[in-house]
C-alpha cells in the first residue's frame, strides 16, 4: 500500500499520539518520531545535572550539546522504544512526574527550540516518517504530505494517563493528573514561540469517543484518500 511519505500528528499531552503513531508506523514500516522525548530527556538532564530550569542559558546551552538518540526496544519492559540522552538509557526517567512539571517551561525557550527543532526537521526530511508533537505541522514540517491533529478532552485524557499508570504497576492520582496535564495544556498553547494548534491544512480528530482502533483506522482511511 502506498501511503504518503512524511506524516505529522500533532495534539495535547496524552491525546494518545504516541500510542496509534506506533501502530500505524509498525503497519506501515515508517519510523516513528515521538518528539517529545527530546525536549523530555533535556529537561531530566537539566534536573539531573541540579540546573535550574529557569536558567535559560544553562538549559539552552545543555540543549545544544546533548546528544538524543531513539533506538529500538533494548527491554521487554513496555517500552516502544529506547530514549538515550548522551548514551544513557532514560526511557523510564523522562517519563518522571518531575519532568512532566518542567517541561513546558524548558519547551518554551527559543534556543532549546532552535536546537531541537533542526534535529527534528533532518529527521523527517528523510521520509517514511510519522513524527509526533505539538508544532510539527506548524514549523517543524509544514510540508508534511499529511498532517493530523488528535485533540481529546482533558478529562478524558487524565483517565488515559491514570490508567497508563496503573497498568505499569506504579501509583497515580487522578485529581494530580488532572492538573499537571490542565497546566501543561495551557503553557503549550499560549507560548510565544511555536504554540501548541492545529495547522490549517490538519485533520482534526477528536478521539473522546473512539477506541484506539478506531483512530487507526480513520488515519488509514485518510491517507489513502489522500494519495489519490
Ligand atoms: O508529547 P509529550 O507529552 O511527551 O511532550 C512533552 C512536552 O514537550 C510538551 O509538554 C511540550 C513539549 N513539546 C513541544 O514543545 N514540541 C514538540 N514538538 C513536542 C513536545
Amino acid at each position: 500500500m502506498d501511503y504518503p511519505n512524511v506524516i505529522a500528528i500533532d495534539g495535547p499531552a496524552a491525546s494518545g499520539k504516541t500510542t496509534v503513531a506506533n501502530l500505524l508506523a509498525e503497519k506501515w514500516g515508517y519510523l516513528l518520531f515521538d518528539t517529545g522525548v527530546m525536549y523530555r530527556a533535556v529537561t531530566w538532564l537539566a534536573l539531573e545535572k541540579g540546573l535550574s530550569t529557569k536558567d535559560e542559558e544553562a538549559v539552552s546551552n545543555l540543549a545544544q550539546q546533548v546528544q538524543i538518540d531513539v533506538a529500538p526496544p533494548s527491554k521487554d519492559d513496555g517500552r516502544e522504544y529506547d530514549v538515550l540522552a548522551d548514551g544513557m538509557d532514560v526511557t523510564w526517567q523522562i517519563r518522571d512526574p518531575r519532568v512532566d512539571k518542567k517541561v513546558s517551561k524548558v519547551s518554551a525557550y527559543r534556543e532549546v527550540r532552535k536546537a531541537l527543532t533542526e534535529q527534528q526537521r533532518r529527521i523527517g526530511l528523510q521520509g517514511k516518517v510519522i513524527m509526533v508533537g505539538r508544532d510539527i505541522g506548524t514549523v517543524v514540517l509544514p510540508e508534511a504530505d499529511l498532517k493530523i491533529f488528535l485533540d481529546a478532552s482533558v478529562e478524558e485524557r487524565a483517565r488515559r494517563r491514570y490508567e497508563q499508570r496503573i497498568q505499569r504497576g506504579g501509583s497515580a492520582d487522578f485529581d494530580l493528573i488532572l492538573k499537571s496535564l490542565t497546566k501543561r495544556d495551557h503553557k503549550d498553547s499560549t507560548r510565544e514561540i511555536a504554540p501548541l494548534r492545529a495547522a490549517e491544512d490538519a485533520v482534526v480528530i477528536n478521539t473522546d469517543d473512539l477506541t484506539v482502533e478506531e483512530v487507526v483506522s480513520r488515519i488509514e482511511a485518510i491517507a489513502l484518500k489522500n494519495k489519490d
